[in-house]
């Protein structure tokens, strides 16, 4: 089997070095990949630009299935444009991916199928968005409609603060197109929690849970990341929470897909809040989490590219999932600056063999055969563990062993 793998992360590292278990597997292209998949046997880095491009190389090579990794190719119809070329492409059409691509459609969609959610209302027009500042209750939640790499969400805990967040989204477009629309939301208050689930179309398989670290600071504190860490599973998550999840969320967002002809092959990741007891859905993601995938394929004790392929011929209905005991963590490991303005071209020292947790890379590329940094999350560190206590150790142990100029990370992740 020929397999594509999109992108640059270290989910998509991950997910490469899942595929590779599997013997049918004969070659992954990473598309462009980074300097950790190039090292893999089997491998090769590619880059190509265009969609074009990508639909043509797969027909050349006889690609038997493609994997985006994140959500930007997925808006701009990557699926639709494999699937007219008779390539299997996990992941939703166009149509579905605005679930991810706009707030506002995924808040619409939540409504009308009684999907549990914050109370909001979404403008076009900066004046009316302004208008209603004055009856909203505080704090408030801003969010351009688009996508903005996890930074378009702007937590306000005062009107003056929500007058500048709108204007920065709507007048000032500091997030370009994506802030044409806002949606103003009611602000919850609890823990997060990261549920992906396969879905092939009819059923929907969950994984584990996961509890991602957003913030930059110890304490979540700082600007939202792309993700610092991840705990998995998620230890906030009793059979009572999945249980609401699943009558509240799942439930109704599986009838609103059929009814709305919105099914596909893929994953949805539901960010979902823990307020009082009860799941509220906060947003849908319409790809695998990074780094929550770091964090749940190393626990994962079945075929993963059979799950995948399971998934593309729509044969998920009484598949179970076998899950290693015990727990993960992951930390990733930045750039001094990141999410803000950060240099790189460090060189990364201390990967060596006496370091037990999964390495995957993430802005990584080799110079003259070594590892130097190249991107704003460098790399991160997953280890397993017989409980998350012992997760957590030995992942710090490796952490303190890998260096490199301006290496930031957070102590406390899991905690
Ligand atoms: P989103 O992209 O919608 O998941 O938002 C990014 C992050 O902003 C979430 O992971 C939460 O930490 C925070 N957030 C989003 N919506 C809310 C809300 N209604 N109340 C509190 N925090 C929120
Ligand atoms: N870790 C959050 C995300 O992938 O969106």
């Amino acid at each position: 089997m020929k397999i594509m793998v999109l992108g640059s992360g270290g989910r998509e590292h991950a997910l490469t070095c899942a595929f590779l278990k599997n013997r049918d597997v004969e070659k992954i292209y990473c598309v462009p990949g980074n300097g950790g998949t190039e090292d893999l046997e089997k491998c090769e880095n590619v880059n190509l630009k265009t969609i074009d491009g990508i639909v043509r190389f797969c027909r050349e090579k006889g690609i038997d299935l493609a994997m985006p990794g994140s959500e930007a190719a997925l808006v701009k119809g990557i699926v639709d444009r494999l699937t007219e070329a008779g390539i299997k492409a996990f992941g939703p059409d166009r149509k579905a991916a605005m679930l991810e691509g706009s707030k506002a459609f995924a808040k619409d969609f939540m409504n009308k199928y009684g999907v549990r959610t914050a109370g909001y209302r979404s403008f076009s027009s900066y004046k009316d968005a302004l208008g209603y500042l004055s009856e909203c209750p505080f704090p408030a939640v801003i969010k351009a409609d688009g996508l903005a790499a996890g930074k378009g969400v702007i937590i306000c805990r005062r009107r003056e603060e929500a007058e500048d967040a709108l204007k920065l989204i709507m007048v000032d477009k500091h997030f370009g197109s994506s802030g044409d629309r806002v949606v103003i939301e009611e602000f919850l208050e609890g823990f997060e929690a990261s549920i992906h689930c396969f879905f092939d179309g009819k059923t929907f398989l969950p994984l584990l849970s996961a509890k991602d670290h957003k913030k930059i600071g110890e304490g979540e504190r700082g600007p939202n990341t792309g993700g610092m860490g991840v705990a998995a599973p998620n230890p906030g998550m009793t059979d009572e929470l999945w249980e609401d999840f699943n009558k509240n969320i799942l439930a109704p967002t599986k009838e609103g897909l059929l009814s709305e002809g919105l099914t596909f092959q893929g994953v949805i990741f539901f960010g979902v809040l823990v307020q009082n007891g009860r799941c509220y859905l906060l947003e849908y993601n319409m790809r695998m989490g990074d780094p929550e995938t770091q964090g749940m394929l190393s626990l994962l004790d079945s075929d993963f590219t059979t799950l995948v392929t399971g998934t593309l011929s729509g044969k998920l209905e009484n598949t179970e999932l076998k899950w290693k005991e015990g727990c993960a963590c992951c930390v990733v490991l930045a750039s001094e600056g990141y999410p803000g303005t950060y240099r790189t071209g460090y060189e990364i020292k201390g990967i060596t063999p006496d370091i037990s947790s999964n390495i995957y890379m993430a802005g990584v590329q080799k110079k003259e055969g070594l590892p130097v940094t190249s991107g704003g999350r460098v790399l991160s560190v997953t280890a397993v563990g017989s409980n998350l206590e012992e997760a957590r150790s030995l992942c710090y142990r490796d952490v303190e062993k890998i260096s490199f100029k301006g290496k930031t990370f957070r102590k406390d992740i899991g905690l």
